[in-house]
């Protein structure tokens, strides 16, 4: 595996391999690589000739008081994460690199899907992702892009992008991978103390536990709603910043669950404000992200 830093060297190295027709697959991250980035390069590994990782923490998508500075960085631990998981290059930008006029001028606006979930926490973090993406998609050109669905939101409006501004690749949705108890696994559990990661679980559990209500019949948003805080508040680090169940498509809010429904979370344990999702139809069974993208819009991407 070769580690480039600079935009003319990945297009240097990439070019030529192109114009041979490899088939190019992306997968973007921020580094501090774990298993859940590594079943995606492994999955860009089998579906593609050529796999690119980048490894970028993007100061665009971090709000002024959120952890951009602390954001935990190990490059000598992610060439080895990558290149075992099957990366041919892993780009490694510097944020001058990226933004060599500082923030630039121009910046991608997502719109409507942006004003809910987490993006009315963090506002502007969308318009930071999807920015440095349009960036590293304009730099990689790849066939096939990968993200994690532990991060739905940013893969809806990511899928959305592609789709509405005619980029040509396709993004493909990986499930999330968790730990054996269940917590997603994050680049931010670093943050928790020992206590404070025992008490991460709560967020899949209330997951888990709403999938159980859907399955005993319950169909009211609010009741299901009532039934996660509950678990959340079984923490006592924790602290709630949303619990909804809205539309998979819109990200608005539904009163009743009679179609597949995004469940999805984001909770304080202590300092640090971890998320989740699930996928349920009415039944309680989990449904997958990219199943349902695909459902959706099948006619290009
Ligand atoms: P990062 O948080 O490093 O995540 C990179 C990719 O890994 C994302 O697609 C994310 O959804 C996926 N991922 C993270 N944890 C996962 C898990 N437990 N299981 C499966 N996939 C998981 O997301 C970003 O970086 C950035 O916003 C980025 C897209 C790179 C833009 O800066």
């Amino acid at each position: 595996m070769e580690l480039v830093k600079t935009v003319r060297e990945i297009r240097t190295s990439l070019a030529p391999l192109r114009r041979r027709g490899a088939r190019i697959g992306f997968v973007p991250t921020m580094g501090y690589l774990h298993e859940g980035h590594a079943s995606l390069i492994r999955a860009a590994r089998r579906e593609n000739d050529v796999v690119v990782v980048s490894d970028f923490v993007n100061p665009t998508q971090f709000g002024p008081n959120e952890d951009f500075a602390r954001y935990p960085r190990d490059l000598d631990r992610d060439r080895t994460v990558a290149a075992a998981a099957g990366a041919d290059f892993l780009f490694a930008p510097s944020v001058e690199e990226m933004y060599p006029d500082g923030a630039g001028q121009f910046f991608v606006d997502v719109g409507p899907l942006a004003g809910h979930l987490c993006g009315r926490s963090r506002p502007g973090h969308f318009r930071g992702v999807a920015t440095v993406v349009t960036k590293l998609f304009n730099i990689v050109q790849p066939h096939v892009a990968y993200f994690g669905q532990k991060d739905y939101q940013q893969a809806l409006i990511l899928r959305r992008m592609v789709r509405d501004l005619f980029f040509p690749l396709r993004i493909t949705v990986y499930p999330t991978v968790r730990e054996p108890d269940g917590l997603a696994l994050s680049s931010r559990n670093t943050y928790l103390s020992p206590t404070e990661r025992q008490e991460a679980v709560v967020l899949y559990q209330s997951l888990q536990e709403a999938g159980r209500s859907l399955a005993a019949g319950e169909r009211d948003a609010t009741r299901l709603r009532h039934r996660m805080e509950e678990v959340v508040g079984r923490a006592d680090s924790s602290r709630v910043d949303y619990i909804e169940i809205v539309d998979p498509l819109t990200l608005l809010p539904l009163e009743r669950v009679e179609k597949p429904a995004l469940f999805a979370l984001a909770v304080f344990i202590g300092k640090t404000r971890l998320i989740d999702n699930a996928l349920f139809d009415p039944s309680g069974k989990e449904l997958s992200a990219d199943e349902l993208f695909n459902r959706t819009w099948s006619e290009w991407e």
